[in-house]
């Protein structure tokens, strides 16, 4: 009997500790672990939540974020492909998130709390071979963002084999991505305005909160990128707006294969599928589709695929892009349902995906050259053609590729990430209908079945919970005219969606 007390006592307490989340045991690690990389002071997000009251002073606004699926940052829809190092919460900690909310964000006893993360500026790779800095700038970012091209020389006297580099942003609050590009053409100007990036040979890039690139290494295994004699690094700088005046000083880290080594397998990064011939009409909301090998050919020999790497300017919507095999089977690449030009870089798929000889790659990209896009560079919106200025647009499937070999498939690229990812959710948009509604409205859900359905307030405070069937009907009556998010969850999927009464 004592026993059966005890397991029941145990139980009331994890249902209570689940229910009843508190910052030191329940949200400091998850902020810890998927927040404060950005969001600290000096970082790159506008606000900390380093510390208890920054969190709670925060809370609606991040409950908010997080069930829209704009935080943390993570464009790849994961129901189309998983990639390592994915920045996503998983649906407990989510859900922690709302609960510790809606209980009024109690603090608990800040003896339990993890240790607080220490963000000092600067390389993470010690030791680099090489190190290019760019010359000191000041960013004239004062109402729309600025892009910049930098070109710099290498002078090696021999190509080398890169097999990792570290992008250190000089001023982590300002430089919001970089994309370092290997140039061996004729030279060119060494600082470019208003420049969204050159077309080839893309080898790195940054986010904040991103790793260094680091080319598979080990005993059996030795893959890099050559930088040819000669070579010059371009560099786009995004810095954002707000930021004019400030200083950056951003330097790329190369480390090299040592000089001698043989048997590295060179890894190509080149827009392999991608499209030129493209024109947007003002207020159009056009889909193109480019394929690989271009008329209709197929791969000759098989290939390995590191990583992925979509591109498009401002008015880009969606992109996908995936392979069929002979055998017709589809390899799917990425999938962004809501392309977002501030957050992009490369995904490294979680295994190296083996494409077969005989298959053709596509990709599909969709822009919004209308004025409901608040991302329109154009006001009111303009014809948009190809280029590489901000107002230009691009359509550009990068790939990290090599000739495949045997094995290659079983390599795994994630060897950092364990247990647990498959709770990592996908979001979607949820249809509703009408909306803004006065009284009631209609969820149209995609599935079979029911979906559990939580309405939470601006406060992310959830006002309504209930089960709904497809079409069924929601009466908002009983609540004040406002702006509401609605949070279904159903096998992992995440459907969100911001409603108005008035
Ligand atoms: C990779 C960097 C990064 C990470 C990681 C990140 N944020 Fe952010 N966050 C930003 C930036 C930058 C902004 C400013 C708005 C923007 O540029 O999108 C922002 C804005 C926000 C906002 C303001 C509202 C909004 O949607 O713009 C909230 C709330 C927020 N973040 C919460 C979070 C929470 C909670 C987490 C962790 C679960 C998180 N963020 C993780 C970079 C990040």
């Amino acid at each position: 009997m004592k026993k059966l007390i005890f397991i029941f006592s145990f139980l009331i307490s994890i249902s209570l500790s689940a229910q009843n989340p508190n910052y030191a045991e329940d949200v400091a690690g998850i902020l810890f672990n998927s927040c404060t990389s950005c969001h600290h002071s000096g970082g790159i997000a506008p606000f900390s939540l380093m510390t208890y009251q920054e969190a709670a002073n925060s809370v609606s606004q991040m409950v908010i974020a997080i069930i829209a699926g704009e935080m943390p940052p993570w464009p790849p829809d994961t129901n189309y492909q998983r990639y390592s190092h994915e920045r996503i919460l998983t649906l407990s900690d989510i859900n922690t998130l709302l609960d510790w909310n809606n209980s009024g964000t109690p603090q608990g006893n800040m003896n339990l709390a993890p240790v607080t993360p220490n963000y000092i500026p600067g390389a993470i790779l010690p030791n680099p071979n090489f190190t290019l800095s760019l010359p000191t700038y000041t960013s004239n970012a004062q109402n729309e963002d600025e892009y910049v091209c930098f070109r710099l020389s290498t002078n090696f006297s021999t190509a080398k084999y890169i097999k990792a580099v570290e992008i250190i942003p000089g001023n982590p609050g300002i430089v919001h991505h970089v994309l370092a590009y290997i140039d061996t053409g004729s030279g060119g100007a060494t600082i470019t305005q208003d420049c969204m990036g050159v077309e080839g040979n893309l080898f790195a890039g940054y986010t904040p909160g991103a790793e260094p690139t680091i080319f598979p290494n080990g005993a059996n295994v030795k893959m890099g990128v050559k930088l040819p004699v000669g070579a010059d690094i371009i560099v786009q700088m995004h810095y954002p707006k707000g930021s004019a005046g400030m200083v950056d000083s951003t330097k790329i880290n190369f480390f090299f294969y040592p000089s001698g080594t043989t048997g590295v397998r060179e890894v190509y990064t080149d827009p392999l599928l991608g499209l030129w011939t493209f024109y947007i009409p003002a207020n159009a909301t056009p889909t193109f589709t480019t394929q690989f090998p271009p008329n209709n050919g197929v791969l000759t020999s098989d290939f390995s695929i590191l990583s992925v790497f979509p591109h498009m300017h401002l008015i880009g919507e969606e992109i996908t892009s995936y392979a069929v095999t002979p055998s017709n089977d589809t390899i799917p690449f990425e999938r962004i349902n809501n392309w977002d030009f501030e957050w992009q870089g490369f995904y490294n798929f979680k295994n190296i995906l083996k494409v077969p000889a005989g298959s053709r790659m596509y990709a599909k990209a969709k822009y919004n050259n209308t004025s409901s896009n608040p991302n329109n560079p154009n006001n009111p919106p303009q014809m948009v053609i190809p280029g590489v200025a901000t107002t230009d647009e691009m359509f550009l499937v990068f790939f990290q590729y090599l000739p495949y070999q045997q094995g290659d498939e079983n390599l795994n690229l994630d060897s950092l990430l364990s247990v647990g990812i498959e709770d990592k959710p996908s979001f979607n948009k949820l249809s509703i209908f009408p909306n803004p509604t006065d009284d009631k409205f209609q969820v149209q859900l995609p599935f079979k079945g029911e979906l559990s359905l939580k309405i939470l307030n601006t406060e992310g405070k959830i006002v309504k919970e209930m089960q709904v069937n497809p079409y069924d009907w929601i009466s908002l009556k009983d609540l004040p005219n406002g702006t509401y998010l609605l949070y279904g969850e159903k096998d992992k999927t995440i459907y969100s969606a911001k409603i108005i009464k008035q």
